[in-house]
């Protein structure tokens, strides 16, 4: 019971973190910063931003114990009293603003160590053409809320089929491994359509809504770790497709909410999708 109630609080919060991103994406300077995060990348303005937002909002909530933000180099400890630690990508794909493409904030509730098996909920929020947002825990499906006026709306819960259309595949081509260039060819010879943003909150999300496909970003010659980080990213995003039908699992073929992080940025292969997909990686990768 108290859990739940922190977690429609926590629920609520994200629903004002939304729309407090969303008018900033539509108002503010996206320059660059003379800084750089903690993995090395330039960041915008709007990242920093959105950080500052979610922290904020955050720190109102008393049994929110502490944030790991990917644009922060450590843990920041928020309500001593509190329980929970949040770790989340305030401005996932940002650098696709100038495009005018979709973007999206991805976060995680860990209770207890930072490790998979510790996440009791997760979420993103989409800054497309419409703001939405999913949120799932250990419970149930993932639910989909959509700003209607002035207010986020229920919209559905979301479950995948046991196989999709699409393919998504992310990295770049001449660094993939022979057999995964292999698997994304067979999928596109069965009849998979390419759709690939290079955002992976809508990339998901697509797949989510039309109820099946493959999304992968593997580890390659380039990045021997894949790219996508464990703790903000992989994590949240394995609870939701898990919780939706679907299976995440790396390129070992473990399930990525087996996953323990060394270091809050350890990154890690991907890959999400319905049951036929992910099987199918299974034989592509020989486990
Ligand atoms: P960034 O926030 O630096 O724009 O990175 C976006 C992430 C993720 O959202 C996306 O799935 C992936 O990087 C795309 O990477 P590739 O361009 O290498 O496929």
């Amino acid at each position: 019971m108290e859990r739940r109630y922190s977690m429609n609080r926590f629920l609520e919060a994200m629903k004002r973190v939304a729309i407090e991103i969303e008018i900033a994406i539509k108002s503010e300077d996206l320059g660059y910063l003379d800084s750089s995060n903690s993995s090395g990348e330039e960041q915008l303005k709007l990242d920093v931003k959105s950080d500052k937002i979610i922290e904020d909002e955050l720190s109102k909530l008393s049994d929110i114990k502490a944030v790991v933000s990917e644009e922060k180099d450590s843990i920041l400890e928020l309500n001593g009293q509190g329980r929970y630690i949040v770790c989340y990508d305030p401005l996932d794909g940002s650098s696709l603003i100038d495009a005018n493409l979709s973007v999206g904030t991805i976060f995680g509730i860990y209770d207890g160590e930072l490790r998979g098996e510790s996440i009791i909920a997760s979420g993103y929020i989409v800054y497309g053409p419409r703001l939405e947002l999913v949120f799932t825990t250990r419970e149930g499906r993932p639910q989909l809320y959509r700003l209607i006026g002035d207010e986020f709306k229920y919209i559905k819960s979301l479950t995948l089929n046991e196989r999709g259309k699409l393919n998504s595949s992310g990295a770049t081509q001449r660094y993939w491994k022979p057999h995964h260039k292999r698997l994304i060819e067979e999928l596109f010879q069965e009849g998979y359509r390419l759709r690939y943003s290079g955002g992976m909150v809508p990339d998901l999300h697509h797949i989510l809504i039309k109820g099946g496909g493959l999304f992968s970003y593997p580890a390659t010659s380039d990045n021997i770790n894949g790219k996508l980080r464990q703790l903000f990213e992989v994590i949240p995003f394995a609870l939701i497709f898990e919780r939706a039908n679907g299976e995440a699992i790396d390129e070992n073929c473990y399930r990525l909410l087996e996953l323990t992080p060394e270091d809050i940025h350890d990154r890690s292969s991907c890959f999400f999708g319905s049951k036929y997909e992910i099987d199918r990686v299974r034989v592509a990768y020989g486990r």
